[in-house]
């Protein structure tokens, strides 16, 4: 793990990047946000490019709030209708920032923080506390990310804890693109997601409660298919987010770690394969990227040139008593994990 320095917060606290190596590959995370920076992987001829989108700078997430690249999000990942939400019988309100609805954690999200960074073995642990009341949720949490490197695994381990029941829902917004993240968008990659269901959206992409079938939807990934290949069919779903946007339903029993996600991109011959312990993930296509944010190269980021894999707990899960739920207690500890696999083929 090698550290160094990488600028200052607005009122002067030193910020530092930490560089994971493990044969060729690298990621970068800094303790601001507890961003994931960089992640440098060969192609398969060995040519080595970043393929997680980002900024060059610690100044690029300074000054760029809810650009969510790479941003470790809570706590309270994707959508929360209203922003409103109740935990017996307490009703807390959140600040609104889409629509009429909270997303992310609300405006000041917990990737705004400068996070206290431990070395960890090929890693490094960072922690952040959030006061009791932080964007209107209760209880004072402690959040806790250890990002390690191990081998081709980039493995990310989540725990949170409270002292007052509150929800949490963490995850890394992390945007991919397996080309290079300088190198057109990312429709020629092939998905094949282990899901057999989804959460629908309405029209605010607040989930109805329904948790149905992909079969025969343009959101059938069981077998591997483009992103491009299906993108904009004239289907209400992807109407709705304006292409992919959707939380899948990871087969499996949640808490044990299996595959989510296999992403493999023809002319790199890069591959990556996610496997997480949470119960759902959402697939953006990277449909809301317009231009206005400048990467590490200098050059815009324009519709769908990155792609997330966000493994997560169901968006607005404190409204549907049939989504697992996300209440956490005092003398809990959640806990989960996600890991990304690279390769080439
Ligand atoms: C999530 C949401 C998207 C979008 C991005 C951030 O993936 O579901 O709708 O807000 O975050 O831009």
């Amino acid at each position: 793990m090698k550290k160094s320095a990488w600028g200052k917060t607005a009122d002067g606290a030193a910020i530092s990047l930490f560089t994971l190596t493990s044969g060729r590959i690298e990621v970068s995370i800094t303790d601001f946000g507890a961003h994931l920076v960089a992640v440098r992987t060969p192609d398969r001829r060995g040519r080595v490019a970043d393929i997680a989108l980002g900024f060059a700078s610690a100044e690029g997430y300074l000054k760029t709030p809810n650009a969510y690249l790479g941003s470790l999000v809570g706590r309270y990942a994707n959508r929360i209708a209203r922003g409103h939400f109740a935990i017996d019988g307490r009703d807390y309100q959140i600040p609104i920032n889409n629509g009429p609805n909270a997303l992310h954690g609300g405006p000041v999200g917990f990737d705004r923080y400068l996070w206290k960074a431990e070395e960890a073995p090929n890693g490094v642990e960072l922690t952040h506390v959030s006061p009791d009341g932080d964007m209107g949720f209760p209880g004072t949490m402690t959040a806790r990310v250890r990002y390690t490197l191990e081998g081709d695994t980039l493995r990310l381990d989540y725990a949170a804890t409270t002292d007052k029941p509150t929800i949490v829902n963490l995850t890394n917004h992390v945007y991919f693109n397996l080309r290079g993240d300088d190198d057109g968008d990312i429709l020629g990659h092939v998905v094949q997601l282990n899901a057999d269901r989804f959460t629908p959206v309405n029209g605010e992409q607040i989930p109805t409660g329904e948790i149905a079938s992909v079969a025969g939807t343009p959101l059938d990934f069981r077998t591997p298919h483009a992103i491009g290949e299906r993108i904009d069919e004239d289907y209400d779903q992807l109407r709705l987010c304006r292409g992919y946007d959707h939380n899948f339903v990871v087969n499996g029993p949640a808490g044990s770690l299996r595959q989510a996600a296999r992403v493999s991109e023809p002319e790199s011959g890069r591959t990556m394969t996610v496997e997480t312990t949470e119960p759902g993930f959402q697939l953006y296509t990277g449909n809301f990227l317009n231009g206005t944010l400048t990467g590490r190269h200098g050059k815009p980021y324009g519709p769908r040139t990155g792609f997330c894999i966000e493994t997560q707990q169901f968006p607005d899960a404190p409204h549907h008593a049939n989504f697992p739920s996300t209440v956490l207690r005092p003398g809990e500890t959640l806990r989960s994990t996600t890991t990304f696999r690279f390769g080439t083929e």
